[in-house]
């Protein structure tokens, strides 16, 4: 394939569908949306007619399009709910079309195994798993640090990704059927895989769940992790990793890195703001740039991989299978 416009086609046009939409407008032309489907006719439409993509209404007319040389399309971007996936996966791989698809990987555990399956069998064709904060450069900043000997001997990884969503209530985040999970699968599972991509493969050793809302999914989830191996330079077997996620408290989104020389911290709400702090409590505050480019990195990321076969920091489908693991045992636990 020759380097160039990567297009895209967006599968799903709700919320997250913006911030791809946003990133592939940040991107100096880099990535094009072509094509957006979605069976709900006015949201194919809205981001058709912001950005000049065909509409279609299923995964399949427009995978039709592509065959009869209608349409040119390079990647497809899946913003669906994670219950609604397997067949589109199915089709796009048979297709031969590569894939971005948004976090969790799925919303049962079973269907994320199907779809790590699927990915392996089709090994020739990219597919990759949403997780955007391995793209946030600070985070990339940290991990970096930690390598470098900055903090010493990685001990713990504490992570909270945290805030009020009233609303989710009477969504299909929080049905217990759609969405499989609730405040863990979805925000905890990014914390997962974030535990995967700075510490390595990780165990549950126990977690504590809080339900809200009547008859609908967790609200909160505390989860306790411990690295299975090492993770490389300063990055020992048996890091611990603390989880805090939540759909009904007080905004917090906050990476703390905590080693025996020191810790390394960040918080989304001072985005250009990252705090290092001996052990005596003497801070160093680095300025980085913000988190708020994670998507337009990992877009550009998909289209690198794609198209130049670039070695990229994307989750695969196997990672996007280890974090549905633990998040199934946490939540057996919870
Ligand atoms: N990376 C992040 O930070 C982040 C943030 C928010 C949401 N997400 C993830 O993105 C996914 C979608 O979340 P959302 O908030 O956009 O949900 P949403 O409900 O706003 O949007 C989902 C869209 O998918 C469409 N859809 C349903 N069935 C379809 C099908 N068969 N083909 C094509 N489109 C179909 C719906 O009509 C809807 O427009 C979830 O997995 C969610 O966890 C990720």
């Amino acid at each position: 394939m020759a380097e160039g416009v990567f297009k895209i086609a967006i599968i799903g046009a709700g919320g997250i569908s913006n911030a791809h939409i946003g990133a592939s407008k940040a991107s100096n032309g880099r990535v094009q949306v072509v094509a957006v489907v979605d069976p709900v006719e006015e949201s194919r439409n809205r981001v058709a007619t912001d950005t000049g993509a065909a509409a279609f209404d299923s995964v399949l007319a427009m995978l039709a399009a592509c065959k009869a040389g209608q349409l040119a399309v390079d990647g497809a971007v899946i913003c669906t709910p994670p219950s609604i996936r397997l067949k589109i996966v199915e089709a796009c791989l048979k297709a031969k079309l590569p894939i971005l698809m948004e976090k969790p990987a799925a919303h049962v555990l079973g269907d994320a195994k199907k779809l790590a399956s699927m990915a392996a069998k089709a090994k020739k064709v990219p597919a990759f798993v949403a997780y955007c904060h391995r793209f946030a450069v600070p985070v990339a900043a940290m991990k970096q640090m930690v390598g470098s000997g900055k903090i010493g001997r990685l001990v713990r990884f504490e992570n909270a990704f945290a805030c009020d969503l009233p609303g989710h209530e009477t969504k299909w985040f929080s049905d217990p059927k759609k969405a499989g999970g609730g405040a863990f699968l979805d925000m905890g599972s990014h914390s997962l895989d974030l535990f995967h991509f700075i510490v390595g493969p990780a165990k549950v050793l126990g977690s504590a769940f809080d339900f809200k809302w009547k008859k609908r999914t967790e609200t909160a989830g505390t989860v306790l992790l411990r690295g299975k191996k090492k993770g490389g330079p300063n990055v020992p077997a048996g890091v611990a990793g603390v989880i805090l996620s939540g759909w009904a408290e007080s905004s917090r989104f906050t990476l703390t890195l905590v080693g025996d020389q020191g810790s390394l911290f960040y918080d989304y709400e001072k985005p250009n703001e990252m705090i290092f702090k001996d052990l005596l409590g003497k801070a160093e505050v680095h300025e980085v740039p913000s988190h708020d480019t994670r998507f337009l990195h990992q877009l550009v990321a998909f289209a690198d991989a794609v198209q130049n076969k670039a070695k990229t920091s994307l989750a695969t489908f196997a990672d996007g299978l280890a974090a549905a693991e633990l998040n199934a045992k946490a939540a057996k636990m919870g």
